[in-house]
């Protein structure tokens, strides 16, 4: 098969489409499929874009990333987790996607795996095989809080493995690895001569907990994380992210860079740097977050949503409606058609019991969430 037949599409586009035809046609359509937060970028953030522009000062960056924006993230690392990382090995990236395109293409040989959960972000199966390598799904499960622990890893390394993923708080599942786990499969990866990736883009964005990042973790340095302004900081338009690397890393990083992207956009860049110091507006948006989340929990399971290990981050609540259907794909569909409300099926994080999953995305307010729920009630009453 050529490589680019291997590229999946995000089923529910499609699903988004069709609520989108029946908006058109007058219908009211509850969203809780979509993963893009529904609060605007943060006021100072604006500003700090509007004065950038202004300047006229809007030219390529250096291809690793504004050395302003790279020190200021180094500080904030300081701040936030007590990490001390020289700015140059912060790489600025168009979003993490583009981290994760630069991350693949500089490790990957063709035909070289990597570890992932399943369920798991779908996007990161097609970075993968883009680079030409094969993604390894291992299924996980309630036992492992949905994340790889050290002796799925181990069991599943193969000789041609370069690396494990780890995206923490998860998506779909919106659970965090805990952290002695996560110290077990850094020392795993390590072990292998393998890398740990850690997807910490959801980080921030936790509820009771504050999961360290993966660099504090065991082995520093056979550790990248990702990581990126789009979802704790309400920039998902803005296309910024980051990715941390050894030292090693940093020149073929930046010979990738200088050719796929040149640079990441200047007026993001220097709207991120304004994003670190937005605490307060952050902390805003992640009570509501929180709050969203509490009335789910407390709402769901009720109706036959059964939340097997409790979301403590991200914004999805992973469901299992066993109970409800053998076959979520369906059920989504007649969900959208009768009940005016899009959620997403399992289908879309892999293959492994999918078809009794659905994932809720609480990124819509409170009471679009309440009369998602009521119209869910009414549905299944019937
Ligand atoms: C786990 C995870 N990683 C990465 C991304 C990509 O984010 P972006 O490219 O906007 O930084 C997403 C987006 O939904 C995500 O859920």
């Amino acid at each position: 098969m050529r490589r680019i037949d291997k590229i999946e599409p995000f089923r529910v586009m499609q699903l988004l489409e069709r609520a989108r035809q029946l908006e058109a046609g007058g219908r009211h359509i509850v969203h809780m499929e979509i993963g893009e937060p529904d609060f605007s970028t943060p006021e100072p953030v604006l500003e700090a874009a509007r004065r950038r522009l202004d300047s006229g000062q809007n030219f390529y960056t250096p291809s690793t990333g504004a050395p302003e924006l790279q020190q200021a993230l180094s500080t904030w690392y300081a701040g936030q987790y007590g990490l001390d990382i020289a700015p140059e090995r912060i790489l600025i990236t168009p979003g993490t996607s583009g981290a994760f395109s630069l991350i693949y293409a500089v490790l990957l040989e063709a035909g070289e795996s990597v570890l992932l959960s399943d369920p798991g972000y779908p996007c990161q199966r097609n970075f993968i095989r883009l680079a030409g390598g094969e993604p390894l799904n291992i299924p996980v499960g309630p036992a492992t809080r949905y994340h790889l622990s050290a002796e799925l890893v181990e069991t599943n390394w193969q000789e041609n493995t370069r690396a494990a993923l780890i995206i923490n708080p998860s998506n779909p599942t919106g659970t965090l690895i805990d952290e002695e786990e996560l110290a077990l499969v850094s020392a795993a990866c390590a072990r292998h001569g393998g890398w740990l990736i850690s997807d910490e883009i959801y980080h921030g964005l936790t509820y009771g907990v504050n999961p360290p990042c993966a660099l504090q973790c065991g082995h520093a340095e056979s550790t990248i994380v990702v990581n990126g302004f789009s979802k704790h900081w309400a920039m998902t338009g803005w296309r910024i992210g980051w990715v941390i690397v050894p030292e090693n890393l940093i020149d073929p990083a930046r010979r990738v860079m200088q050719n796929i992207f040149i640079s990441a956009p200047t007026l993001s860049q220097f709207a991120g740097i304004a994003a670190l110091g937005a605490e307060r507006e952050v902390e805003v948006m992640r009570q509501a977050y929180d709050e969203r989340r509490r009335y789910l929990l407390d709402t769901l399971p009720g109706l036959g949503f059964d939340i097997v290990v409790e979301p403590q981050g991200a914004f999805y609540i992973y469901a299992n409606v066993r109970s409800l259907t053998d076959d979520s794909r369906a059920f989504c569909w007649d969900i959208l058609e009768r009940a005016g409300v899009a959620i997403t099926p399992g289908e879309d994080f892999g293959v492994y019991q999918s078809v009794q999953h659905v994932r809720f995305s609480y990124a819509t307010s409170m009471d679009n969430l309440k009369e998602g729920v009521r119209r869910l009630e009414q549905y299944l009453r019937k």
